[in-house]
């Protein structure tokens, strides 16, 4: 199949009370490992990389990879940028052929965030390509920080006016999740979530799942959640089995060795997942 983009797959998930998995690939390795996942479970599947990885590898690297796996698939792939934190790597992940667009002007003002995802939707959408934006801050914050000023988390009211300003398809909320290891468990603002949901209708999207029970990210599905990000646990999957064969045998030299037990963790680790978040049999 060729590479297709989030905005029918997400409407889908919206309509029928599913989210699709999003996995952050690092590698080829990466790459085969969620193809195969979601093959087997006949799920349709969306992989990404941020700012940060094709800053490694460039996004040509990464786009190329991806749409062999893609038209080596049975199942719809999607290749999506995650956090792309300028106008111009948004707009060099378009131009590679990425087939659906995350502009992250969540660090700016509110005024400024509209303006720069306003401009990225614009270009994307000329080429059908959908946008998800973030509003609020991803990102590990104590609870009493959240209300009054400095409220870190999405603000219902604000995001209503965010996404009829922008015109994005898909709007990434924060609602207590944060990216990378958590020291303890996520406490998630469920009640915030349902706000959101009930004021703005386009499909939202939940970052930082790393480490989140699949109790409370199947809970997010039920209150409104059609994308769910999961990268840092993928990362230790693939290193896991890395250094596993490594430590049993160190003589070992080739990479297609220990990269092979890398592959396989993260596959089952996309497998456990693509099953919480309900996409098994909606390719
Ligand atoms: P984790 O690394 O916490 O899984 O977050 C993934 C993510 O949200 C990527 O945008």
């Amino acid at each position: 199949m060729s590479l297709v983009t989030t905005k029918e797959l997400l409407l889908d998930a919206q309509k029928n009370g599913y989210a699709v998995g999003a996995f952050n690939v690092e590698n080829m390795e990466m790459v085969q490992a969620v193809v195969a996942a979601a093959e087997e479970l006949h799920s349709p599947v969306i992989m990404q990389t941020t700012s940060g990885t094709i800053k490694y590898a460039s996004v040509d690297y990464f786009y190329e990879n991806v749409k062999v796996a893609a038209q080596n698939a049975s199942v719809p792939v999607v290749m999506h940028l995650d956090h792309g934190n300028s106008f111009d790597i948004a707009m060099k992940a378009f131009r590679a052929g990425y087939t659906s667009i995350m502009i992250d002007g969540s660090a700016k003002s509110f005024e400024e965030n509209i303006a720069l995802t306003k401009s990225v939707v614009d270009a994307c959408h000329a080429a059908n390509i959908p946008v998800e934006a973030e509003l609020g801050k991803v990102g590990g914050k104590e609870d009493d920080t959240i209300g009054g000023e400095n409220d870190p988390y999405t603000n219902p009211k604000e995001a209503v006016e965010f996404v009829e300003k922008t015109g994005i398809d898909s709007l990434a909320v924060a609602i207590g999740t944060a990216h990378g290891v958590y020291k303890g468990v996520p406490k998630l603002d469920m009640d915030r979530l349902s706000e959101i949901r009930k004021l703005v209708s386009i499909p939202l999207v939940l970052h930082g799942t790393s480490g989140v029970p699949d109790g409370d990210v199947k809970e997010c599905i039920k209150r409104g959640i059609c994308k769910v990000n999961y990268a840092t646990d993928l990362r230790i999957a693939f290193s896991k089995g890395v250094k596993e064969v490594l430590a049993n045998d160190p003589t070992v030299f080739d990479p297609k060795k220990y990269n092979a037990l890398g592959r396989e963790y993260v596959k089952e680790y996309v497998m456990n997942k693509i099953n919480v978040v309900g996409s098994a049999n909606r390719a």
